[in-house]
């Protein structure tokens, strides 16, 4: 039997519950599939930094590094200051893995989870990637005088040759891979998303999009600035097939891309490097306010396993689960994807785990 080791970090706040969903999804996977996952536990997050003053070590980055995967949860903790605990835990898998895409499928499953009127699943289906490892999160930036009236805050977005090019040829494999799958034969189209006209030298994501994609001519070449983008998610959502963008602009388009699915509680992604270690995570935070209290939706957990379980090669287990939660968001009986569904966190994940053995 396959055996898969994954590095389980379940986090903060909500992190651990939608976890334990996605695992419980995940071993209903295993029962029915025929595959087998020893899990590995890591602790780190801001509640364990408040108690241990842990961080990530160099040596425990490298133990992830031999690992098949590893399933987070979310990391963030009010009483830690902003940021630390999520550099250390989520860039550290990200920058020490390299983990150069994040990849966010954007798809409404059903018409009534959307905000915006009169839309339904066949406007709402497009994937977001995320150039994950450059521009302004390369940490590269600092203080001087600071605290002082003469106080300066530099910071410097990145973008190497090598780093925008292997972004934007995944983005054109995986608009190549949904014309023959999801558009069912129908051209896909590429979005380039930046913001080359006041940031000039994101110039570079210009010439090369025009670059390498010459070398899909089955690929229709698009662009928008990222203002516009966001005009465009909400106007014509259906527009929008594959797009490919810098690290912040993915983090931010995403964010609403997820409001387009009917919500954070819902939207997954995964951090990969193409034939290495890779990460998959909900992209929702720890929502502090929700924590123990079982109302925290696990859909996004449970679809990072989804998209884990693809990356892994176990198509027809990652199918399974997605159809799952599909038939669950149509027929109604998982009315919302937030924490006035009426269900409890871990009432989501029987209910799929249910649907899974339809
Ligand atoms: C995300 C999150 C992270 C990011 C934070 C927690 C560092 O917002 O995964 O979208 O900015 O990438
Ligand atoms: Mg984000």
């Amino acid at each position: 039997m396959k055996t898969y080791t994954i590095g389980v970090i379940p986090g903060d706040g909500i992190g651990p519950e939608v976890i334990t969903e996605g695992l419980k999804v995940l071993k209903t996977a295993m029962s029915i599939d025929g595959f087998d996952c020893t899990f590995i536990d890591y602790p780190y997050s801001g509640a364990y930094y408040l108690k241990t003053k842990e961080l990530v070590p160099d040596r425990v980055i490298d133990e992830w590094r031999a690992l098949d995967a590893v399933f987070l949860g979310a990391i963030g903790h009010p009483d830690v200051e902003p940021g630390l605990v999520e550099r250390s835990v989520i860039l550290g898998l990200r920058f020490g893995l390299d983990l150069y895409i994040n990849l966010r499928p954007i798809k409404l499953y059903a018409s009534s989870l959307c905000p915006l009127k009169d839309k339904t699943p066949e406007d709402i289906d497009f994937v977001v990637v995320r150039e994950n490892t450059e521009g302004l999160y390369a940490q590269i930036g600092g203080f001087l005088k600071k605290g002082t009236p003469d106080e300066v805050a530099t910071v410097t977005g990145v973008y190497t040759r090598k780093g925008v090019e292997r972004a934007i040829r995944y983005a054109y494999e995986v608009a190549r891979q949904r014309a023959a799958g999801v558009n069912n034969g129908k051209p896909s189209r590429l979005t380039l998303v930046d913001k080359s006209n006041a940031i000039r030298p994101q110039e570079i994501w210009t010439r090369v999009f025009a670059e390498v994609g010459q070398e899909y001519p089955e690929v229709e070449q698009d662009h928008a600035y990222v203002d516009a983008c966001t005009m465009w998610m909400i106007k014509n959502p259906e527009w929008f097939d594959t797009l490919v963008t810098t690290n912040l602009f993915g983090d931010i388009i995403t964010d609403l891309g997820a409001m387009l699915q009917g919500g954070m509680g819902i939207a997954a992604s995964g951090n990969l490097h193409p034939g290495r270690t890779s990460m998959f995570e909900p992209i929702h935070g720890s929502a502090p306010k929700y924590a123990g209290k079982n109302v925290a939706c696990p859909l996004g957990a449970i679809m990072a396993a989804s998209m884990m379980l693809e990356y892994l090669g176990e198509k027809t287990a990652a199918q399974r689960i997605e159809n799952a939660v599909a038939c669950l968001l149509v027929s109604g009986a998982i009315p919302s994807v937030d924490s006035r569904s009426g269900l409890g966190t871990s009432q989501v994940g029987d209910m799929v785990d249910a649907a899974m053995r339809e």
